[in-house]
């Protein structure tokens, strides 16, 4: 039995790799469209004068790209006492001067994204053309990517006969919707792919420990790991090129415990569907509404305008603005049953699902202990013309929004409890009034004070990309 799955498990992985690999003439292609590209480069830095060198990095550096999903990764080295604004002004005006088609990007700091064509033309590959400081050891970095060169030269000493076993992890991650370390996703990065492989050896055996990992789990493969973390991270995987830093800080706990759950459900029923992406099918309008009919709850979507920054700053603030909007729910009385957010296009959204979206009009407010004399007295007296069996249905009181209905201030387990009109009893309506009362981040505040609609169930519009969002929000893109 046992070793049947075992034959079972080296089938699929055979089939697999058949599939995602590179052949010959892929693998040819891409480096000579890469050395190419870093040729002109250094030809165009001689003829500018610039002092600055490319180099290949990433996974068409490391034969680690899976087949057709070429991005090719150049790096213009700069020597690092080059002042800041001189290599960020030299490095793009040189990338630009090779590009025909391109576009300017942000991560930590500016890069050119341009496409090229092969030599024939017939294929076009996307190649990210990113400035950076050539420091002595990775912990000097002056900016953010100075590390890469490190982590290029570390992956190709050793990455030597475990490309396939790369591979097999970043399809198997990419299934599951958790490969890419953007905040979009939070998931396992193309250089973590290689070092987990390292460490491992081998595809399988390394879905053998992630089926057994805690929280907190620490692999260090060069043993001199300083990163402590603050007993948050799920996973920490050491940077062999910078012992401070954790190569894993990006996985969130839900894509941690993802791997561990597919390890798991894979070594006990190993299927090639693991390796195979979701087909391309949106949910439909149609299919949406009659879904939310049969769960009961109510769907609520604030949608407004994308502010126009990079997705890696954008998402953390809609995250924000999520969590400050469901605490503002509760309080109101109202209950999420989940929430979700993200951009499409031109627009960013935020979606509530609720278990309770409508409310009575009155509401229990509990006061302090009557044994606690001067709080007792203060809030008597604000409650006072009614706390002698003056029954007053709905008397607006001064200077206090609170409305009592007919009871009079009553004592329940020690304490004093009025009942008071409700300020809204419906959902919808709360976050129409009061939705800019909300922590919501720099932008996305900037956006939704510019204007936003809150529809509900059948309103929400589905524009391009909202029939795939709610796909993967009620997980019918994955049958596991
Ligand atoms: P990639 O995101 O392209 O990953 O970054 P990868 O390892 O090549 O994997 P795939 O196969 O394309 O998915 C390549 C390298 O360049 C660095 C990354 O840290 C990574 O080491 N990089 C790239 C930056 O630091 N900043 C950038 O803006 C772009
Ligand atoms: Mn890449
Ligand atoms: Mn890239």
């Amino acid at each position: 039995m046992e070793e049947k799955r075992e034959e079972e498990i080296k089938r699929i992985c055979r089939e697999v790799i058949e599939r995602i690999r590179p052949d010959e003439e892929e693998r040819k292609k891409v480096k000579a469209v890469a050395e190419h590209i870093i040729a002109k480069l250094n030809k165009k830095a001689l003829e500018m004068d610039i002092e600055a060198h490319a180099i290949s990095v990433g996974s068409t550096a490391r034969n680690t790209w899976i087949s057709g999903e070429a991005d090719i990764d150049v790096f213009i080295m700069f020597p690092e006492d080059v002042p800041e604004e001189e290599l960020k002004e030299k490095g793009l005006a040189l990338a630009k001067s090779i590009s025909d088609r391109y576009e300017e990007r942000y991560a930590s700091h500016p890069y050119i994204h341009a496409y090229f064509h092969d030599a024939e033309g017939r294929t076009e590959y996307e190649v990210d053309l990113v400035p950076c400081f050539s420091v002595k050891a990775a912990p000097l970095l002056k900016s953010a990517v100075d590390r890469t060169p490190f982590h290029n030269e570390y992956i190709v000493k050793r990455i030597s006969g475990l490309e396939e076993e790369v591979l097999l992890l970043k399809q198997f991650l990419k299934c599951r919707g958790i490969y890419g370390s953007e905040q979009r996703r939070k998931g396992f990065s193309g250089y973590l792919c290689e070092l987990l492989s390292i460490r491992y050896s081998s595809f399988v055996e390394l879905l053998r420990h992630a089926s057994k990992w805690k929280c907190g789990e620490r692999i260090d493969i060069e043993g001199r790991g300083k990163y402590k973390g603050e007993g948050k991270d799920p996973l920490i995987v050491i940077d062999p090129v910078d012992p401070n830093r954790n190569v894993a800080a990006a996985v969130s706990w839900d894509s941690f415990c993802r791997l561990i759950d597919a390890s798991r459900d894979f070594l006990a029923c190993p299927d090639a569907s693991f390796f195979a992406l979701a087909e391309e099918k949106a949910m439909s309008k149609a299919e949406f509404v009659k879904l939310v009919k049969e769960r009961g709850t109510e769907l609520v979507m604030v949608l407004f305008e994308a502010p126009d920054v990079v997705e890696d700053v954008l998402f953390p603030q809609l995250r924000r603005a999520e969590a400050s909007v469901t605490s503002m729910i509760e309080r109101n009385g109202f209950m999420v049953h989940r929430s979700d957010v993200s951009v499409e296009g031109d627009k960013a959204f935020l979606v509530f699902e609720l278990l309770v979206w409508c409310l009575p009009e009155m509401k229990k407010h509990v006061g302090p202990p009557v044994t606690l004399k001067h709080h007792s007295e203060q809030f008597k007296s604000k409650y006072k013309p009614f706390s002698f069996g003056k029954r007053k249905a709905f008397t607006e009181k001064k200077n206090n929004s609170d409305v009592l209905l007919q009871q009079p201030v009553r004592i329940e387990n020690g304490r004093y409890v009025v009942e008071v009109k409700r300020e809204y009893t419906d959902a919808v309506e709360l976050l129409k009034s009061e939705l800019k009362s909300c922590g919501l981040g720099k932008h996305v505040s900037e956006s939704i004070n510019k204007g936003y609609v809150v529809l509900k169930n059948e309103e929400i519009r589905f524009f391009e990309g909202v029939g795939f969002f709610f796909r993967d929000y009620f997980g019918l893109a994955n049958s596991f």
